[in-house]
């Protein structure tokens, strides 16, 4: 989602269009805007398109108002409609809220609200927190005590920005876990989720730390504790990048930005999910159905990949027999499948034509169907008998990166529910799985800057190379056919993932001094037999990458550890090494990494 916050001597309703306008490239389904018309606390939303926003608008005079928010969303829970779109207010419509984020335990809150009388109109997490401040606001009479009320109760992540008619001429906002920056201009200022928003305006900024609340009126700003309201010191910095580099948060590109937020879409895509009481995973969308006997993934691309990845914990963690089909492969054959079975249909857009295809065999022959997807709405969001959000948040970048870690993050929450439905689940993975998952994010942040200087390096070393030969055994097969995948997509590179194992049957011929393969050689159990397989590459000259462990006695041109982290998790790690690989590379060959040749974010035709 894309917030704006606007304080200052402007018409503030054009200022807010125009700063969402500048976040569009984020994607979203409805937007909307809230400010002080005279004594009147007004809201204005539309579903779909900005355009559609401005024509509402078009008809009210909004040249008046000089502060007020808007919002850009993309839904989280919810479909995207005008009663789901923010801003959010109270019970009493004296108070507007927009909101990034995902409020965990909004539901409780929605009964306790629905004790003290306060229905909630709209189908969201948000909307609890507006009825909240409100209620809190009624007894405290002041805004930011309120809103430090409301904020201690929820859990989840924020950012939130709160106009008030009895605040005329001033906002509140507050940051946990979502980004939020404050733009200082002269006699006027911003709040915002991301900087390109007021970038034409200011370019002096604020970063906001989780936990702080700020306050800011035409002509000044106060960051203060959220939970004490203590003001605090923060410095100003200045940003010289230009829009569309500030789009991409200063990254060059949009694809090694995703790579670089797979830190945040682990915690994202745990958030809500972990009973804390029990210390298990909890997917309540899966509650009433039974665990699956037999289980059929579908998909198309990286999907497909995540999905032949999640094969692995889904047998061994939870004991049932699955099959990962290509889509396009599914829907022409006569497979065996009916009443009974199981389908996991995986896919980032929700709108790939041979996936949907496959959800419509399948529910033709009377299978359960279980969507895997990233955007709230979608196709086969809507097709699927239950749907599961990976909440990566929009991927821009054509090649896959963001969402293939969000949906190995989900699948490992699925192996773990049904592992423990079936009484299966071995008890090292339920005491150490959850924990091991939680800790990644800090863990992958550390490690992120090293793997991409690595990266870089070893590209420079391989740019001649015609062709690469991926390797791996276990869970790292689907990783050498993903790093290939990767590779070929945007170096144009060709590049072929094989199981380590089976090379000596047949591209083993190929390997010669120019024909590089790249190895993923974690230390785990299969690691002497991959040893085995390189040593017979380089017998026959080729030369070697390897993404290995620390302390591992790999002997090839090119070892590259990685941290192991614990068990399985250890591809979470692999996976960014192999999309940085191939990002570098591509970077390096001058390639137009976020829109390669050919190829399209979402394939909805066959
Ligand atoms: C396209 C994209 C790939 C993606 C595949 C499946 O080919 O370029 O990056 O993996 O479609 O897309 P889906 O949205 O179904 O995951």
């Amino acid at each position: 989602c894309g917030i704006i916050g606007y304080c200052g001597h402007r018409p503030a309703v054009p200022v807010i269009i125009e700063g969402l306008k500048r976040l569009e490239y984020r994607g979203y389904d409805s937007a909307g805007v809230a400010f002080l018309q005279g004594r009147d606390l007004v809201s204005v939303k539309a579903e779909g398109k900005l355009g559609n926003l401005e024509t509402k608008l078009a008809a009210q005079n909004v040249y008046l108002a000089t502060s007020g928010v808007g919002h850009t969303r993309w839904a989280t829970h919810g479909l995207p409609t005008e009663k789901n779109a923010h801003p959010h207010l109270d019970a009493s419509r004296a108070i507007a809220l927009v909101h990034n984020g995902i409020i965990e335990n909004y539901q409780e809150i929605k009964k306790e609200l629905a004790e003290s009388g306060i229905r909630c109109v709209s189908e969201t997490d948000t909307e609890v927190l507006a009825q909240l401040l409100g209620l809190y606001f009624k007894e405290k009479g002041s805004l930011a005590e309120a809103l430090s009320a409301a904020l201690a109760r929820v859990e989840g992540s924020y950012a939130v920005v709160v106009v008030s008619r009895d605040n005329p001429g001033m906002l509140y906002a507050a940051r946990k876990h979502s980004p939020l920056v404050l733009g200082v201009g002269v006699g006027e200022n911003f709040l915002a989720s991301d900087i390109p928003a007021f970038l034409p305006y200011t370019r002096e900024v604020v970063f906001l730390d989780d936990g702080e609340m700020v306050r800011i009126d035409a002509g000044s700003w106060q960051v203060m504790d959220a939970a004490t309201l203590a003001p605090k010191e923060k410095a100003m910095r200045h940003i010289s990048w230009d829009v569309a580099a500030a789009q991409k948060g200063g990254y060059k590109h949009f694809m090694l930005k995703e790579i670089f937020e797979q830190p945040r879409v682990v915690a994202d895509c745990l958030t809500g999910r972990i009973d804390r009481e029990t210390g298990s995973a909890w997917l309540p969308e899966l509650e009433p159905l039974p665990a699956p006997e037999r289980l059929f993934i579908v998909a198309c691309g990286t999907s497909y990949h995540a999905g032949l990845w999640g094969m692995y914990l889904m047998e061994q963690w939870a004991g049932i027999p699955t099959r990962v089909e290509i889509a396009s492969e599914l829907r022409y054959r006569d497979p065996i499948l009916g009443p009974g079975d199981t389908v996991v249909a995986i896919s980032q857009s929700g709108e790939t034509a041979d996936t949907l295809a496959g959800i419509q065999l399948a529910k033709a022959r009377g299978a359960k169907v279980i969507g895997l997807c990233n955007v709230v709405g979608s196709s086969v969001a809507r097709e699927a008998d239950v749907v599961l959000y990976t909440q990566a948040g929009p991927e821009i970048s054509v090649a896959s990166t963001k969402a293939m870690c969000s949906q190995l993050t989900l699948l490992t929450l699925m192996a773990l529910v049904w592992g423990r439905k079936r009484g299966v689940l071995p008890a090292e993975v339920a005491a150490k799985c959850l924990p091991a998952l939680e800790a990644l994010p800090a863990e992958l942040d550390a490690a992120l800057p090293g793997m991409r200087d690595r990266a870089k390096a070893l590209c420079r070393v391989y740019s001649e190379a015609r062709s690469f030969l991926y390797l791996g055994r276990g869970l790292y097969y689907p990783m050498a056919l993903e790093g290939a995948l990767k590779l070929k997509e945007i170096s144009y590179i060709h590049a072929e993932g094989y199981a380590a194992g089976e090379m000596k049957h047949g591209p083993i011929a190929l390997i010669d001094p120019k024909f590089p393969s790249f190895a993923l050689a974690p230390v785990d159990a299969l690691y002497p037999k991959v040893k085995s397989n390189l040593q017979e590459v380089q017998a026959r000259g080729g030369k070697i990458v390897a993404l290995t462990h620390p302390g591992a006695d790999l002997d090839v041109d090119h070892p590259w550890e990685v941290p192991a982290g614990w068990g399985p998790l250890a591809t979470f790690f692999m996976l960014p090494a192999l999309q940085l690989f191939a990002y570098e590379m591509a970077d390096y060959l001058g390639k137009d990494v976020d829109q390669p040749r050919n190829l399209a974010k979402s394939v909805t035709v066959e």
